[in-house]
């Protein structure tokens, strides 16, 4: 874990009680509960148009609940109140302005803080170095590969020391080679960084990988599941490998299918 104070203060706990959300009188999210753990790294997978970005930006406060609540909790799970640098949030496609250098792109969160020039852009230097990627800060995101402006985008989202970290399938639109790399570093950000991890996915196989435990969003508009529990011998390829990771595979898909099968 890094020496920096914000980190010391350990990653959030959530606890989303009976969230349902709705737009314009329709349910975009029917019922969702779960208490993510304090350091815990939670993927989501479900149908699609089932809810998990609204969820997701639900826990973020980019959007308000319809009716149930989202409290958060610190290491001791004593409530806490959360302030906009405490969240980082990191996009598919990663969602970079494209008319600023990759430096200012990084910068950003900070600048919206209203952090002076010099101080966030040190911040984004050490973040950017983290993420390798030296060397391409004044560079805009089009002259970037696809990989690399996702490094970019989670550089982006961590560099106000993010306690919690909301991912939306972050790695969907990159080739597999590229993905499997992404997934690693991203697991390494969260470990030593200790905050709390959200990943939406579409792959039930990145979702298993990565996670601690896997929730799984039911059915049109979704409802929550009991989080299935993630233990493998490793997270590397020979963990990929394993017996455990296939049958875990093989549970998370049929609690999907089986809200599919209800909805048709
Ligand atoms: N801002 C919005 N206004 C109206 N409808 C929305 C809005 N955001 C999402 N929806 C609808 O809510 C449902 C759930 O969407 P979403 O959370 O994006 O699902 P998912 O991420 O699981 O694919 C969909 O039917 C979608 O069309
Ligand atoms: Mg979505």
């Amino acid at each position: 874990m890094s020496v920096d104070g914000r980190a010391l203060r350990g990653g959030l706990g959530v606890r989303v009680r009976d969230a349902r959300v709705q737009f314009q009188g329709t349910d975009a999210l029917a019922n969702a509960s779960v208490h993510i753990q304090s350091g815990e790294f939670l993927s989501i997978v479900g149908d699609s148009g089932g809810g998990k970005t609204t969820l997701l930006r639900a826990i973020g406060g980019l959007l308000a609940l319809t009716s149930g609540s989202i409290d958060f909790t610190d290491v001791a799970g004593a409530s806490v109140q959360v302030g906009p640098r405490d969240v980082g949030f990191c996009f598919q496609e990663g969602r970079l302005l494209p008319w600023r250098t990759v430096a200012a792109n990084v910068a950003l969160p900070l600048e919206l803080e209203g952090v002076g020039k010099g101080e966030r852009l040190d911040a984004a230097h050490a973040m950017l170095e983290r993420m390798r990627l030296v060397g391409v800060e004044r560079k805009m995101p089009s002259q970037l590969s696809g990989g690399m402006r996702m490094r970019v985008a989670m550089a982006r989202a961590l560099v106000t020391r993010p306690r919690l970290l909301l991912l939306d399938e972050p790695f969907g639109a990159l080739d597999e080679f590229t993905r499997v790399a992404l997934d690693e570093e991203l697991l390494s950000l969260a470990r030593e960084s200790g905050a709390t991890c959200v990943l939406v996915t579409h792959s039930i196989q990145e979702a298993v990988l990565l996670a601690d435990r896997v929730l799984v969003l039911r059915g049109r508009p979704g409802v929550s599941q009991t989080p299935i529990a993630v233990s493998l011998p490793s997270r590397d390829e020979d963990g990929r490998m394993s017996l455990e990771f296939a049958s875990l595979c093989a549970i998370v898909q049929r609690e999907l299918r089986a809200g599919s099968e209800r909805a048709a």
